[in-house]
């Protein structure tokens, strides 16, 4: 029997160094490619550009692959048990970095049947990671950016969203990241806030900022981004008008809208029960979702229902009869939101929510229960975690402090530590020069 060679990738963006990997592997004997499924590739970077099918046709015909079988995580070990391989052929540059200790359970398992690590020199001057990122210089296109949030959700344990409210907030959601041990970590996409727009715009977050003017922001924010975008639709308006906010969100490639199940002038949620806010009729809410669900023209954009009964101090069975009955008018999600200093309530719904056979995608906005952990969350079934404000809430007391400063000493010398330099501000954006 041919000897057995295993080679684990993802092939998403297929580049000479899989060919080159391929062709080394044969040299060995039988190829057999491990293809990282989509949930696999999500737990450490960027969701695939091409989904586990269509990039398993790709590689079961590039020369010299045998067999195609799906490596479920990062970790190889599970496969190589069940194949006991000859060999497992790699490009040598696993040695540092976020596989250094994939690599070593690699060695180890072979080590058990006596089967070798093959590592070939990394080729060099393409690789994913820097297609990705002439890619994204690039841009994207709406009808990309509006289906990345479904498949999102379909394989990641949780969808991370920072909330927006201008071109350059909408710049850190796009580029943020840190390095951690389980490799890149950043922001999924972007929360279009109505407490945040309108808050930028010195204004009250009582739908007095139009439409029109809530449009325009986004629009600012899509020039310079590529991450999925949730909008928050306020109470949608009138059912009339509301169709028309779905069409205008699918054109401009806004993946999803939120909206709240509350009636007459609204008020910001995190006021609760301290000012007049009524909760609409199960029946109206209802009509709305339907309504915007038929008038939408793609399949993949979402319309998900917001329950404000915890805010307004009702109890998780109004809570839960109303999840139900959105669904049931075709919502596809809910957003559960509370003002609570803790996650109990928000979790005491999930549990019964969890059950609903006809479940689907469960948002959480934690803003007063900020305590709670993104892993916390995942284990109560929450399945998207929007940090709504953040931004805006860090930002404006460094302005207030610098402004001060200013008036404090007659001049902005004694601000300038808080301060990022002009070359620095000159530089930030690309292409000012
Ligand atoms: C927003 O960010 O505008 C929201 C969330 O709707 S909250 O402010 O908590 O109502
Ligand atoms: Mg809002």
């Amino acid at each position: 029997m041919a000897a057995q060679v295993y080679v684990g990738m993802s092939a998403d963006l297929v580049h000479p160094g899989h060919l080159n990997i391929i062709a080394k592997a044969r040299e060995y004997g039988e190829v057999i490619v491990g293809l990282l499924t989509d949930e696999a590739i999500a737990s450490y970077k960027r969701i695939p550009f091409m989904t586990f099918e269509q990039r398993k046709v790709i590689v079961e015909n590039i020369k010299g692959v045998k067999r195609v079988i799906p490596q479920k995580t990062l970790d190889y070990v599970e496969n190589l048990e069940f194949l006991k391989p000859d060999f497992v052929v790699h490009g040598d540059d696993w040695k540092e970095g976020v596989q250094k200790q994939t690599r070593q359970r690699v060695i180890e398992a072979l080590a058990q049947w006596g089967g070798k690590l093959i590592e070939i020199p990394y080729t060099k001057g393409i690789s994913s990671t820097t297609l990705h990122q002439a890619m994204k210089e690039i841009g994207t296109t709406p009808e990309v950016r509006l289906k990345s949030l479904r498949r999102m959700i379909n394989i990641k344990p949780i969808v991370r969203l920072l909330e927006i409210h201008n071109g350059l907030s909408g710049l850190i959601a796009e580029n943020i990241h840190i390095d951690s041990p389980h490799g890149k970590k950043e922001f999924d996409g972007m929360w279009a806030s109505s407490l945040t727009d309108s808050t930028a715009k010195g204004k009250p977050d009582i739908e007095a900022v139009d439409v029109s003017a809530r449009m325009t922001t986004i629009n600012d924010v899509i020039e310079v981004t590529t991450k999925p975008i949730i909008y928050d639709g306020d109470t949608g308006g009138k059912t009339e008008h509301f169709v028309f906010t779905v069409k205008t969100l699918e054109r401009l490639g806004v993946s999803a809208v939120i909206i709240e199940d509350k009636t007459g002038l609204k008020k910001n949620s995190l006021f609760g029960t301290e000012v007049e806010q009524t909760q609409d009729s199960i029946e109206n809410f209802c009509n709305k979702i339907e309504k915007g669900k038929q008038a939408q023209a793609t399949r993949d954009f979402m319309i998900i229902a917001r329950i404000e009964s915890l805010i307004l101090g009702k109890s998780v069975d109004d809570a839960m009869k109303r999840a139900e009955a959105y669904l049931a008018a075709g919502a596809d999600g809910i957003m559960i939101h509370s003002r609570s200093k803790t996650a109990d309530e928000i979790f005491a719904f999930c549990r019964r929510y969890n059950s609903l056979e006809n479940r689907k995608c469960l948002v959480a906005v934690p803003s007063s229960y900020s305590n709670v952990t993104e892993e916390e969350l995942i284990e109560n079934g929450i399945n998207v975690v929007i940090y709504a404000n953040q931004l805006i809430r860090s930002a404006y007391p460094a302005m207030m402090r610098t402004a001060k400063s200013i008036l404090v000493h007659h001049r902005s010398q004694e601000a300038e530590m808080d301060m990022m330099r002009i070359s620095e501000i000159l530089e930030l954006i690309p292409g000012g020069k």
